[in-house]
């Protein structure tokens, strides 16, 4: 049985201040989710990432938004493994769509920081997701799974089973336009067919969520899926009110 999973990608939103607020407000609504084995997490941006360590509870998964391959050295306004483990951060997005539209990232770069990530022990989520041409044209199914082929090139099925996998249809990220439970478990199955192909048995462990436009009342229509173990989630995860509402969606 996969646990399911909660991560708030709160993206480029939220002071210090206000990470504080969200942390120390937190601690009941986490509480529940852990009593009802559900994982539950936020990504704040890399200055809020010590706020909310410090006043959440410790169950609550925080992850980066990104993060540099190298361990240290010439790399301008990057940010390391190392400094990530020292604060107390264990989980890394990557490749989120935002990330490779203004940022220029690529699977294949994501293929390097999956796998310094897994050598330091912590746990990559790796985002994969087609344009709204793409999906138009019919091609989702082959563009994601070279996004996955690329992002988790060389891994052992051992290392495959710690990734957790984020599947966000662009069309539907901040849009208001999710896609229908059956297009993202059409997807999200296909993905696991091609995990099952390049790791095995493993597949079956990896977790692989659904983002885009996921709301409190949305929710619960994802997670009756068989293959979608969660939701990674914008907009909606910015508020505790919200986030109660995907916590208990989730678990209804
Ligand atoms: P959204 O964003 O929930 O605001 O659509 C999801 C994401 O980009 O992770």
């Amino acid at each position: 049985m996969r646990k399911k999973l909660l991560l708030g990608n709160w993206k480029m939103n939220k002071t210090r201040p206000e990470a504080k607020e969200f942390a120390q407000g937190c601690g009941e609504m986490v509480e529940y989710a852990v009593k009802h084995g559900i994982d539950v997490g936020v990504a704040p941006t890399f200055v809020c990432l010590c706020p909310v360590i410090k006043h959440a509870p410790k169950e609550l998964i925080v992850a980066a938004q990104n993060v540099n391959e190298h361990p240290s050295g010439a790399y301008t306004g990057e940010i390391s493994i190392p400094m990530l483990q020292e604060i107390g951060v264990e989980w890394c997005i990557l490749g989120h769509s935002e990330r490779r539209e203004y940022n220029g990232e690529t699977s294949e770069a994501c293929n390097l920081k999956i796998k310094a990530l897994l050598a330091a022990n912590m746990i990559p989520v790796y985002c994969c997701g087609e344009s709204l041409a793409t999906f138009e044209a019919g091609k989702t199914k082959e563009f994601v799974e070279e996004q996955i082929r690329t992002g988790l090139k060389d891994l052992t099925a051992e290392e495959a089973a710690k990734v957790v996998i984020a599947y966000e249809p662009i069309w539907a990220i901040g849009t208001g336009k999710s896609a229908t439970k059956e297009i993202a478990e059409d997807t999200i199955g296909y993905i696991r067919s091609v995990l099952r192909d390049m790791f095995g048995e493993a597949a079956e462990t990896i977790r692989i969520l659904y983002g885009g436009s996921v709301k409190p009342n949305n929710i619960a229509e994802y997670m009756s899926q068989p293959d979608i173990d969660g939701a990674l989630v914008g907009g909606a995860s910015l508020t505790l009110d919200s986030y109660r509402g995907l916590i208990e969606g989730l678990v209804a």
